[in-house]
C-alpha cells in the first residue's frame, strides 16, 4: 500500500450517488480459501447521461462482468486504484459480476474473514468493497437477496440479514440458504455468517402484538453463557417499546458472537456481530463491570436498528448522527436498569453512579483527544481513513451533545423532536443537521424567536470549551450575581491556521444549585418558578444571570450532572468544595466536588517529587473521606465512585509538562495514605459488604457491594496493613464468583510483588487457560502491573496462549501496557517497544495497529526526556516504508 499519496477526502465534496440501486442479488460460494461472489445489480440512473458507473473493489479478482446479458471485454470497463468504472448506455441496467476473495488470508477482519474454523463479515465503514465490486457507500440503499452455499458438515449454519427464504441441500455434500431483507439498507449493514453455532432462543410479543425471534448464536460449549445477553436482548427491545414508542421491525434479530473483532460489535440489520467478551457470561467467568457492559453493548446495537439502519447516514462525515445519538440511548437504557424499582433520591443517585462513569469515560479518552493533533469536531471536516474516526469524539462527545438537547428540550421535547426526526427521515440516509432540524422544530415552539444556529457549532468546532464562573452577592439587596463566560482555545488543526480563527460562542445548558453556608438547598427564582437547579442556557461570550431573594452568600454547585462537555473555572476554597462533598444534593456534582478535593491534593504531592519537597496528605481529605464512607444514606455503588482517587490518566492531563513517574508516585503515595488513615474503616466495610458468594447476581445492589468490597481491600493493600494479604489470597481462592476472584488476585499483583501473586497467578492461568475471555483478562491484569517492564511483557507474548493476531488479546497485553501502564512504557525502551508493536500489528491488521498508533498522540507536552524519546520512536514508525493509509494519518498527523 503506498501511504504518501493517500488523498484527503472532505466534507465539503459530498456528491449524490448518480445512480440508484434498488435491488441486490448476491450468490456465495462460501469457502474459506477462495470465496466467488456473484452478484446481480439493477441500476437506475439518477440525473444526468452519460455518467460514468463508479464502484468500489478492493483485494478481489475479477472473473466476469456483464452489462444486460453482454459479457464485457478489459476495454469496455476501466479497473484501476480499487476502482472499477463502466459507461451504461442507458437508464436503467443490469450489471452481473463475478469476482474472488480469500477470507483465510485476510487478517484485517475487514470484509469477509476467517475467525477459528467459521466465516464472518465485517462491512462497516467500508468493507463491503473487499467482498464484491459495489457502490460502497451508505446513501446507497438497497433491498438484498442473499444466496449462501457452502460445505454442509464445516458450515451448517448459513446466515444472513432479513429472513430465510428457503435452505436445503446440494449435491457434493453442501447446501445452502436464501435470505431476503425486506428494509432497504446501505452495504454497510450486511453480514454474513457460517458455521457450527450453538443458539439460545426465546420468542418476545412486541407492542403491536407481532412475535419476534431473539437469537444468540455462540460457539459450542458456550451456550450456557448466553443467557445474559439474550436478558438483555429483551430488555432492550422494551426499553425502546416504552421510552422512544420504538418497535422492532423484524421477524426475527440474531446476535453472534465471533472470537475474532476488531471492535465492540456490529449492528448490521437483523444479524448483529459482536465481539464474543460483549455477549458471554457466567458468574465464573465474568465480572461485573463485564455484565454491564454486554448491557450496554447489547441495548446499543439494537437501538441502532432505528438511529443507523432506518434512517442511517448521508456520508461518513455524519457518523456521530447514528454513533451520538445511540451512545445517548445506550447510557440512558443503562441508567434506568440501574434505577429499576427505585425512585427519587434513591433512583437519582442509582442513575448518577452511570453517569459519575460516563464522564470518567469522557475525560480520560475524549478529553485528551480533543486537545492533541487528532482533535476533530465531532463531524469531522476531512479524513484520510474513515476507519480512524471512530473516536472517542465522535461517540462519546457526540453522544454528549445529543444529551445537551435532551437537557435542553427536556425529556417530553426530545422525545416529540425524535418523533419528529422519524416522521421526517424514516428510509433515508441523512445528516447531523436534519437531526439538530428535527429537535429545533420542538426548540422554537417552546423559545418563539430563538433558534439551534448556535447550537450547531458544536458539530463543527473541536476542543473542549472551558466556562469560567463569577459569582457576585449583594448582601444589601440579597442578590447573587452568577456571569457565565466561555472560550475554546484552537486545538489540531486549528492550530496550524495562521493566525488562528476566533472561535464563535457556543449554546451550553449551564445546571446550577445554590447552597446556604450549612448546605442546604436555596430555592433559585429563574423564569418564574422557584427552582433548586436551574438551567442557565449561554449562548454569548459573557452573560450574567442576577437572582433575587438569596438570604445569605451561597454556595454554588456548579454544571449539575455535567450538563455540558466542559471544564469549569470556578476559584473556591478546599472548605467550599468540603461542604459540597458533605451535601450537594446532586449526586453527581458531590462527586466531582470529592473529585476536585483529591485532585488538589494530588497536584500538590506531584509538585513535591517533581521538585523534591516534603509529600504532605492534608488531613482534611481523610476526614472527607470517612465521613462519606459512613453515611449509611449512600449506595455502595456511589460510595465505589466517590472513594475512588481520579486516575493517574486524568492527573497526567492536569500537569504540565506532563511527568508520568510523579503522577504515579503521588497516587501511589496518597493511596497509601488514605488506606492508613482509614484502614480500621476499610476493614469494617470489607467486612459488612461481604455476600453469600453462592447467591450471585450480577444486580445493581449486590454488584454495588462487590465493588465496595474490592475497593476496601486495594486501600488495605496499599496501606500494607497487617491482615490485608490474606484477606487477599482468601478472597482469592475462596471466590464464588469471578468479581471476588478478579478482585483478589488484582490486589495480590498489583500490591505484593513476588511469591504469592505468582502463584495465585499461575493457578488462574491453570483453571482458566480453556476460556479466552479469562484469559483475557489475565494477560491484562499483568500488563497492568506497576513492577511490569517491556522485559515482562516481551516475556508474555512469548507465552504459548499469546496472539497478535487476536485483536482481544493485543489488546488485553500490549494496549494495556502501551496505553495505560504508565510507570511501564514512559521509558525509552517502553516507546521502542510501541514502535515495534504498531509496526507489527499494522502488517496484520491496520485498524487496530492505528488505535495502538495513538498512545502517544500528546507527545509534544510531556517534558523533555520523554518528548524526545517519544518523537524518535514516532519517527521510525513514519520510516518505516509499507505503512497503511490508518497508521499513515495518525503518526503523520501526531508529527505535524
Ligand atoms: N458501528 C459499530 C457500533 O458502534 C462499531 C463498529 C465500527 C464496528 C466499525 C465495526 C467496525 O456499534
Ligand atoms: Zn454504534
Amino acid at each position: 500500500m503506498r501511504t504518501d499519496t493517500a488523498p484527503t477526502i472532505s466534507r465539503h465534496d459530498y456528491r449524490p450517488y448518480p445512480y440508484r440501486l434498488p435491488e441486490v442479488a448476491l450468490q456465495f460460494d462460501l469457502d474459506a480459501a477462495q470465496t466467488r461472489v456473484r452478484s446481480r445489480l439493477v441500476f437506475e440512473r439518477v440525473g444526468d447521461e452519460n455518467q460514468p458507473l463508479v464502484l468500489n473493489g478492493q483485494d478481489l479478482d475479477l472473473e466476469s462482468l456483464a452489462l444486460d446479458g453482454q459479457a464485457l471485454n478489459a476495454s469496455q470497463y476501466q479497473l484501476q486504484d480499487e476502482m472499477l468504472t463502466v459507461f451504461p448506455k442507458t437508464a436503467r441496467f443490469t450489471l452481473e459480476i463475478t469476482s474472488l476473495c480469500r477470507p483465510a488470508q485476510n487478517s484485517s477482519l475487514m470484509g469477509l474473514y476467517v475467525s477459528g474454523d467459521k466465516l464472518f463479515t465485517q462491512c462497516e465503514a467500508e468493507g463491503f468493497r473487499r467482498i464484491t465490486w459495489f457502490p460502497d457507500r451508505p446513501d446507497v440503499m438497497s433491498r438484498y437477496q442473499v444466496t449462501l452455499r457452502a460445505d454442509k458438515e464445516r458450515y451448517p449454519l448459513l446466515l444472513s440479514n432479513g429472513n430465510r427464504l428457503q435452505a436445503g441441500d446440494l449435491p457434493d455434500g453442501r447446501h445452502q440458504a436464501v435470505w431476503e431483507d425486506p428494509h432497504p439498507k446501505p452495504c454497510y449493514l450486511f453480514a454474513l455468517v457460517a458455521g457450527d453455532f450453538a443458539c439460545r432462543e426465546q420468542t418476545l410479543r412486541t407492542r403491536s402484538g407481532r412475535d419476534a425471534l431473539l437469537q444468540i448464536y455462540s460457539d459450542r460449549g458456550s451456550e450456557n453463557k448466553t443467557q445474559w445477553a439474550l436478558d438483555c436482548l429483551v430488555r432492550s427491545v422494551q426499553w425502546d417499546e416504552q421510552r422512544f414508542g420504538l418497535e422492532l421491525d423484524l421477524d426475527r434479530f440474531m446476535v453472534v458472537a465471533a472470537r475474532d473483532f476488531n471492535m465492540g460489535a456490529m449492528e448490521n440489520k437483523g444479524l448483529n456481530v459482536f465481539n464474543s467478551a460483549y455477549v458471554l457470561a457466567d458468574k465464573d467467568s465474568a465480572t461485573d463491570p463485564a455484565y454491564r457492559a454486554i448491557e450496554a453493548v447489547i441495548g446499543h446495537e439494537y437501538f441502532h436498528n432505528w438511529t443507523g439502519n432506518r434512517v442511517t447516514c448521508r456520508d461518513w462525515f455524519q457518523l456521530s448522527l447514528k454513533e451520538g445519538l445511540t451512545v445517548f440511548r445506550d447510557q440512558e437504557f443503562s441508567a434506568d436498569m440501574l434505577a429499576q424499582d427505585l425512585s427519587g433520591a434513591e433512583a437519582a443517585s442509582a442513575r448518577a453512579v452511570k453517569r459519575i462513569d460516563d464522564v470518567s469515560t469522557l475525560r480520560i479518552a475524549q478529553f485528551p483527544e480533543d486537545a492533541g493533533p487528532m482533535a476533530h469536531p465531532i463531524r469531522p471536516e476531512s479524513y484520510q481513513e474513515i476507519g480512524n474516526f471512530y473516536t472517542a469524539t465522535v461517540y462519546e462527545k457526540g453522544a454528549e451533545v445529543i444529551r445537551m438537547q435532551h437537557t435542553i428540550l427536556g425529556e417530553a421535547g426530545f422525545r416529540a423532536g425524535m418523533d419528529e426526526y422519524f416522521r421526517r427521515h424514516d428510509g433515508a440516509a441523512v445528516t447531523c443537521d436534519d437531526f439538530v432540524s428535527a429537535m429545533e422544530s420542538v426548540y422554537v415552539q417552546q423559545n418563539p424567536g430563538k433558534n439551534l444556529d448556535v447550537f450547531r457549532r458544536w458539530y463543527s468546532q473541536a476542543g473542549t470549551p472551558r466556562v469560567k464562573v463569577e459569582l457576585a452577592y449583594d448582601a444589601a439587596r440579597k442578590t447573587c450575581a452568577v456571569t457565565l463566560s466561555q472560550h475554546c482555545e484552537p486545538v489540531g488543526i486549528e492550530k496550524l491556521q495562521s493566525p488562528a480563527l476566533p472561535k464563535p460562542p457556543l449554546h451550553i445548558p449551564f445546571a446550577l444549585g445554590l447552597l446556604d453556608q450549612q448546605g442546604r438547598p436555596l430555592a433559585i427564582e429563574h423564569g418564574g418558578r422557584a427552582l433548586d437547579t436551574v438551567l442557565l442556557e449561554l449562548v454569548d461570550e459573557r452573560q450574567t444571570w442576577e437572582f433575587p431573594n438569596i438570604p445569605e452568600k451561597p454556595v454554588p454547585s456548579l454544571l449539575r450532572d455535567f450538563s455540558a462537555p466542559v471544564i469549569v473555572e470556578f476559584e473556591r476554597q478546599d472548605a467550599e468544595l468540603t461542604l459540597l462533598a458533605q451535601h450537594d444534593p446532586d449526586p453527581y456534582a458531590r462527586w466531582e466536588a470529592v473529585q476536585e478535593l483529591a485532585t488538589r491534593q494530588l497536584l500538590a504531592l506531584v509538585r513535591a517529587f517533581t521538585d523534591g519537597g516534603e509529600p504532605v496528605v492534608h488531613p482534611g481529605l481523610a476526614d472527607t473521606w470517612r465521613g462519606l464512607l459512613r453515611d449509611p444514606g449512600l449506595s455502595a455503588a456511589y460510595k465505589t465512585r466517590i472513594l475512588s482517587q481520579p486516575t493517574e490518566k486524568e492527573l497526567l492531563e492536569k500537569t504540565s509538562p506532563m511527568n508520568p513517574a510523579a503522577v504515579v508516585q503521588a497516587g501511589r503515595h496518597l493511596r497509601g495514605q488514605l488506606g492508613q488513615a482509614l484502614a480500621p474503616l476499610w476493614l469494617e466495610t470489607y467486612h459488612a459488604c461481604a455476600d453469600d458468594a453462592e447467591q450471585y447476581r450480577p444486580d445493581p445492589l449486590s454488584s454495588g457491594r462487590r465493588s465496595l468490597r474490592n475497593l476496601c481491600l486495594h486501600y488495605l493493600m496499599a496501606a500494607a496493613h497487617p491482615e490485608a494479604q490474606a484477606l487477599a489470597a482468601a478472597q482469592y481462592y475462596g471466590a464464588g464468583n469471578m468479581t471476588d476472584r478478579m478482585g483478589g488476585l488484582s490486589a495480590l499483583v498489583h500490591f505484593s510483588a513476588g511469591a504469592p501473586s505468582q502463584e495465585a497467578l499461575n493457578h488462574f492461568y491453570e483453571q482458566w487457560q480453556q476460556d479466552p475471555l479469562v484469559i483475557d483478562k489475565w494477560f491484562a491484569l499483568q500488563a497492568g502491573a506497576p513492577g511490569t517492564t517491556v522485559e515482562t511483557v516481551r516475556a508474555l507474548m512469548l507465552h504459548p496462549a499469546f496472539s497478535l493476531r487476536n485483536p482481544n488479546r493485543a489488546r488485553s497485553l500490549i494496549f494495556q501496557f502501551c496505553m495505560n501502564n504508565l510507570q511501564g512504557v514512559h521509558t525509552p525502551q517502553g516507546y521502542e517497544f510501541w514502535a515495534e508493536q504498531v509496526m507489527a500489528l499494522d502488517e496484520l491488521n491496520p485498524e487496530i495497529a492505528a488505535r495502538l498508533a495513538r498512545a502517544f498522540d500528546n507527545w509534544a507536552r510531556f517534558a523533555a526526556p520523554n518528548r524526545d524519546a517519544m518523537h524518535d520512536a514516532l519517527q521510525r514508525i513514519q520510516r518505516h516504508p509499507a505503512l497503511s493509509r490508518n497508521v499513515a494519518e495518525i503518526i503523520s498527523k501526531a508529527l505535524k
